[in-house]
């Protein structure tokens, strides 16, 4: 998230891309405006683009005018008039069973865990709600205009199959994974050294590289493993090539000394992952709110990703997100929700509150790179960039349809913006899963308001 130099410019069409009728014949026609946001300081708008789908891929997107069949020539034609069509949103860092205690009054975060979390997460026992809560989850997300995500599951195997059956039902892009804990956890949330090993082996060889679907290896947080289930945890990524890494690391002060007291011989919080061989280019680690200078070294050297999660910072009163440290220290972020922890699933709103939380710093976070950060920038973080996080030709046909005129006040402001610029930042701040109006995975559309 750095500060971006504003560079407008049109989505370069590919003037070879012609379709014939019978090519137009077998794919979708989407008209709107098309705005992606491509590189931190490069914003691409097209008041009035087409974009062919074909095969769940977008094959061209540009002026509607540059089409090269007519528009009754195309198998599907959906026009959504002057709304914005974007890039799908992705989330770097959401539970899939926390939706029920989203809005828990008072804790912090040890305790929230203990009366609110726990209790949540011991119903994912059961495999029938397990799948009902999956779908209502994933159908949550595309409501809010997200369509990739990087999931805790529980630590129920049975429920992380459902999660991932459900996401390969709608074809999204989902990276999860089975919890391990096995300490300082209620009895009935609780696995082994063995059989979270075990779990999630199996897991890794039924899902990751199934679809659109990958692997995380996911110990909870350090203080509810032992040791042999982190060292355990280390061994599972040798189980396949391109396995994530997901796990919390330095949210709450509490925390830290929690850490320092049950690992004596680390050096501190990230040692403990770096440790065990948990800390690489595919490892997103949620919060990072009080890291140390060897913290923040570590974290670049490794590559590891933080996921910034502000909603659920401030919620929980965890602390700020240091965005100017993360920027000097070249440490690659990724926006995040963390529902249940986090107060929403829009991505709109984690961008304006962390716009906010910059602000109480000093920093200033622009439209143009909040709303790469949840596009572009998110895709990067999860090494997704190649499949998804921009309009280009040849990327996933994962889009969002935002229309502002389905919110009063923000159609009332942006009646007086006088720039992309700043109706971007007006509908990142006043914005949310209400101005939804379609999303699509793959070339399907999923939701429709
Ligand atoms: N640290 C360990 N588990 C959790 C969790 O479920 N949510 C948050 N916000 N932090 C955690
Ligand atoms: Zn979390």
């Amino acid at each position: 998230m750095t500060k971006p130099v504003q560079n407008n410019s049109s989505p370069a069409t590919d003037p070879s891309a012609r379709f014939t009728a019978d090519q137009a014949a077998q794919a979708t026609l989407l008209l709107g405006q098309s705005i992606d946001f491509p590189q931190v300081d490069q914003i691409r708008h097209c008041p009035k683009a087409a974009l062919v789908i074909v095969q769940g891929r977008i094959a061209w997107h540009g002026p509607a005018a540059e089409l090269s069949v007519t528009q009754q020539s195309f198998a599907t034609v959906v026009d959504y008039g002057n709304a914005w069509i974007i890039p799908g949103l992705i989330d770097t860092h959401v539970h899939a069973a926390q939706m029920p205690v989203i809005a828990s009054w008072g804790e912090q975060l040890l305790d929230w865990l203990n009366r609110y979390t726990f209790p949540a997460e011991r119903r994912f026992e059961d495999p029938v709600i397990a799948r009902q809560q999956s779908d209502v989850f994933l159908d949550a997300l595309l409501a809010h205009g997200t369509t990739t995500a990087m999931v805790f599951g529980t630590v129920h195997e049975a429920a992380t199959d459902a999660l991932f059956e459900a996401a390969r039902e709608r074809r999204m892009a989902l990276i999860a994974g089975k919890v391990l804990m096995d300490r300082n956890c209620p009895d009935y949330l609780s696995d082994t050294a063995d059989s979270g090993f075990d779990a999630s082996a199996r897991l890794i060889h039924r899902w990751h590289g199934t679809d659109r679907l990958q692997y995380a290896v996911t110990p909870r947080f350090a203080p509810t493993s032992t040791e042999a289930q982190l060292e355990r945890a280390g061994a599972l990524q040798q189980e396949a090539r391109g396995l994530y890494l997901q796990t919390h690391v330095s949210e709450n002060p509490d925390e830290v000394s929690w850490v320092q007291s049950l690992f004596p011989k680390s050096r501190d919080y990230v040692d403990v992952y770096q440790h065990y061989g948990l800390l690489h280019e595919r490892s997103v680690l949620a919060h990072g709110l009080h890291l140390t200078d060897r913290e923040w070294t570590a974290l670049r050297e490794h590559q590891a990703r933080i996921a910034v999660c502000p909603t659920s910072n401030t919620f929980l009163g965890s602390g700020l997100f240091d965005f100017a440290r993360a920027e000097r220290e070249g440490v690659v972020l990724g926006l995040a929700s963390d529902v249940g922890g986090g107060t929403s699933l829009s991505q709109l709103v984690s961008a304006a509150e962390a716009y906010k939380v910059g602000q109480l710093q000093g920093y200033k976070l622009t439209a143009n790179a909040l709303w790469h950060q949840m596009t572009a920038g998110n895709a990067r973080a999860l090494h997704l960039d190649t499949q998804i996080g921009s309009l280009d030709s040849g990327k996933m046909a994962d889009l969002v349809v935002l229309d502002s005129t389905r919110s009063a006040n923000l159609s009332a402001r942006l009646a007086h913006a006088n720039s992309l610029e700043e109706a971007l930042f007006a509908t990142l701040i006043l914005g949310d899963e209400r101005l939804t109006r379609a999303t699509w995975v793959a070339g399907e559309r999923l939701y429709s308001a």
